[in-house]
């Protein structure tokens, strides 16, 4: 078996189809910190199969802490692949690491993906926590491309039009804005926070970009949702703490499941 990346995720799309037993699937959604129990909302498990009995992805950074990819058959029959947890570039994994799952669910077939993330929010004057919110563009400061070589990929309209006017139709009073990557794992500093602000970010998360670059080279139609779960650092005075970020993502999971059955079913 070759080691090159898309070969990679070929072998682990064709390792996930056999283990489902099912050939084609129409839409992939990633579940980032907090969106898990928005999981169980999209209809019936056909099958989990576990990152590590797939080839090409990442050991778990923390043992026993592994994600996995649950196949789910929606109420109208079509059939999503649900990827919960994913590999971050802040766990030191490199960013073939980081995208590998992205490459597996277009190897396997699927037109669009849905990413949805954790993420501070940098306009508390328009943000509550605990509201999503959906990623208009993006700004890459990871410092990575899962890219290489000579692809000028246009990068225009990363984030679907379509698949946000659908979302728009489904729940009308959701908002948009600029999502902002950082490395990680630091959370930012005031003055990086301000700095974001004054450069057009509403958003700031350390995920989701490399992602949505790789699935637009594949040419998947991309949906990203944020789940606001704090302002950034100083702009609500107090220091920023991981363990609230994840209660505020369980907290309003499951209310986010609600959305994204919908969506699953229109895209
Ligand atoms: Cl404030 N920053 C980053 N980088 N990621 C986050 C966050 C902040 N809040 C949730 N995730």
């Amino acid at each position: 078996m070759s080691n090159d990346a898309y070969t990679l995720a070929q072998d682990a799309a064709a390792a996930l189809k056999g283990a489902a037993g099912v050939d084609t699937f129409d839409v992939a959604l990633v579940m980032g910190s907090g969106w898990v129990p928005a999981a169980d909302a999209l209809g019936q498990t056909v099958t989990e199969v576990a990152f590590t009995d797939l080839p090409g992805f990442a050991p778990p950074a923390v043992a026993g802490h592994g994600g996995k990819i649950r196949v789910v058959r929606t109420d109208a029959g079509r059939h999503a692949l649900v990827l919960l947890g994913r590999t971050h570039l802040y766990e030191g994994r490199p960013v073939d690491k980081v995208v590998h799952g992205i490459r597996t669910v277009a190897a396997a077939g699927v037109r669009a993906v849905v990413l949805t993330n954790a993420a501070g929010g940098l306009r508390p004057e328009t943000q509550n926590v605990g509201d999503p919110v959906l990623i208009s563009d993006h700004i890459n400061m990871t410092g990575a491309n899962p890219l290489t070589g000579t692809t000028f990929l246009d990068l225009t309209e990363v984030y679907s039009k379509r698949l946000r006017a659908l979302v728009r139709e489904i729940d009308p009073a959701i908002a948009e804005g600029v999502y902002v990557a950082f490395r990680g794992p630091t959370y930012e500093t005031p003055a990086e926070i301000r700095m974001l602000r004054t450069l057009g970010g509403d958003l700031i998360g350390m995920s989701t970009v490399l992602e949505a670059i790789t699935a637009r080279e594949a040419g998947l139609e991309v949906l990203g949702v944020s789940l606001v779960t704090n302002p950034g650092a100083g702009l609500a005075g107090e220091p920023l703490n991981h363990e609230e970020v994840l209660q505020v993502g369980k907290a309003t999971a499951a209310r986010m499941g609600g959305l994204l059955a919908k969506v699953v079913d229109r895209v």
